[in-house]
């Protein structure tokens, strides 16, 4: 008798732009692995039922992308740290139990990221500058939080959102709103646009860099256009930049290793396969 093929996907809504079955399809293949890996739209209002119901699927795990990474957590039987504290998971699986599990690995990534392309980038302590609050402001704000930042200074055009985030993590997390951006870029050794200004079809994101540090790191969670205006602005006056395709790259891999048993690497090869995906 020949095992059961393990099959997992993505689910959202939409989902068909989403490049995780490219992710995991690459690294399958380069494994020579028997696996599966597809993509499952899931109304927003059957939601709650697939994931309570997540072993009628046939799945042994999914990737979560919005708008459904709340509601998933709310489902799971465990959480790890990290979803637990945001109240979203974007990694599931199957326990030997049947008992549904949940992960963030959205931070992970974040970090992944910048650990790999720009090395040393959090070795001098100093303080961050996070644009936006919602749900990728607090998965990079729980990242910078486990490095050796000494301020986090959340900045969003409703300074509500930035506060409740600022509040939920504590001491080192300041909300403000966008007037006070000048006086916090003079400070910073890292920015980070988490809005979603600066992606194709959306206004662009404004910004005058001009009080930043030349030395400071400047990175974007959008990822398409690959290099964002933010990120050209940067580049032009001299500051490092890493562009957020890395994000989703690297916050694939712990799906992956729990999935299908081999912890995968974000290689050349396959972000190159990714930017020709998204037309670069
Ligand atoms: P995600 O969960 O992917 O981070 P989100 O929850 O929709 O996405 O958050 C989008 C972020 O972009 C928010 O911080 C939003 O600001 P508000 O909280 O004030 O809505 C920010 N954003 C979106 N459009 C914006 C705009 N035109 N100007 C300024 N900020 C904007």
């Amino acid at each position: 008798m020949t095992a059961a093929v393990k099959r997992a996907a993505v689910t959202g809504h939409p989902v068909a732009h989403s490049r995780s079955p490219l992710i995991h399809g690459y690294w399958l293949k380069k494994f020579g692995i028997e696996g599966e890996y597809g993509c499952l739209d899931v109304a927003p209002d059957a939601a709650g039922r697939f994931f309570r119901n997540f072993s009628d699927s046939g799945l042994i795990g999914a990737n979560i992308t919005v708008p459904h990474k709340e509601i998933a957590a709310a489902a799971c039987d465990r959480l790890d740290e990290a979803a637990k504290v945001m109240g979203a998971a974007n990694t599931i699986w199957l326990d030997e139990d049947g008992e549904l599990c949940g992960a963030n690995t959205d931070w992970t990534g974040f970090l992944g990221n910048l650990d790999q392309r720009a090395p040393g980038w959090d070795d001098a302590p100093g303080t961050a500058v996070v644009l936006g609050a919602g749900g990728a402001a607090r998965a990079i704000v729980f990242a910078l939080l486990s490095r050796k930042f000494t301020a986090v200074h959340i900045v969003n055009r409703t300074l509500e959102k930035a506060a409740r985030i600022a509040d939920e993590f504590g001491s080192k997390t300041i909300g403000h709103s966008w007037d006070n951006l000048g006086t916090l870029l003079e400070e910073a050794c890292l920015l980070v646009n988490t809005t979603s200004l600066g992606m194709t079809g959306k206004p662009p994101l404004e910004i005058d860099l001009s009080p930043l540090p030349k030395s400071a790191l400047v990175t974007d969670a959008v990822y398409v256009p690959l290099r964002t205006d933010l990120l050209k602005q940067a580049e032009e006056r001299g500051n490092p930049t890493v562009d957020g395709l890395g994000m989703l790259l690297h916050q694939a891999v712990p799906g992956f290793e729990r999935w299908f048993g081999v912890r995968p690497e974000v290689d050349d090869e396959l972000r190159a396969l990714i930017v020709r995906d998204l037309g670069g």
